[in-house]
């Protein structure tokens, strides 16, 4: 079986780069993790890298170097599909145009319902009953290409921004590879 090459971008803890490192280590599964990114030099998400040995590049720069740097990392590796995963960075228009279809990213909410930051404090201000997390591929507006896997969450009385986001985390954790599982046939 030939796994398709990605990369993963990252800018924070990193927990949906393990769960997709993690699921990568099976053998139908139709990704292997090439590399990793981070535009942060901090992210605790590139000690995942180190311990799986996957190598990884620093990019802490500006949106055109960082995108030329990825591109040419792209073209040596061969990558074939983008997973952001808590990537804080918006990519330009151009940048996801040379791979439409290509780049997924998770995203704390059920999408189209609260895109951008902030997500938990504004669905416990409007008193919603549910909320979730959404795997998604990237266009070139923000949280908003189509929806490949979402999973709901029921909000309690006792969450607070912090709890919520823990328990949405568990859930993007599972469906993160199932939605790449979904769209990449072997
Ligand atoms: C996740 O909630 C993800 O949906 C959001 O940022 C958080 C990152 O978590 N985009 P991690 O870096 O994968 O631990």
């Amino acid at each position: 079986m030939v796994k398709k090459k990605a990369c993963v971008f990252i800018s924070g803890s990193g927990t949906n780069l393990k769960s997709i490192i993690k699921s990568s280590r099976d053998y139908n599964f139709p990704i292997n993790i090439e590399l990793v990114i981070s535009n942060k030099k901090s992210a605790k998400g590139l000690n995942y890298a180190k311990k799986y040995s996957i190598p990884y590049r620093i990019l802490a720069c500006d949106r055109r170097k960082f995108e030329q740097g990825v591109l040419q990392l792209i073209f040596l590796k061969k990558i074939e599909i983008i997973c952001l995963a808590g990537f804080m960075k918006i990519l330009s228009k151009n940048f996801v145009r040379k791979f439409r279809g290509k780049i997924l990213n998770i995203h704390p909410s059920l999408l189209p319902k609260f895109k951008g930051l902030n997500t938990f404090n504004r669905v416990l201000e409007t008193n919603e009953k549910f909320s979730g997390c959404t795997v998604h591929f990237v266009n070139a507006k923000l949280d908003s290409g189509k929806i490949i896997l979402q999973k709901k969450v029921k909000i309690s009385k006792k969450d607070t921004p912090n709890k919520l986001a823990k328990k949405i985390l568990i859930q993007e954790h599972k469906i993160y590879p199932r939605a790449i599982m979904k769209i990449i046939s072997l």
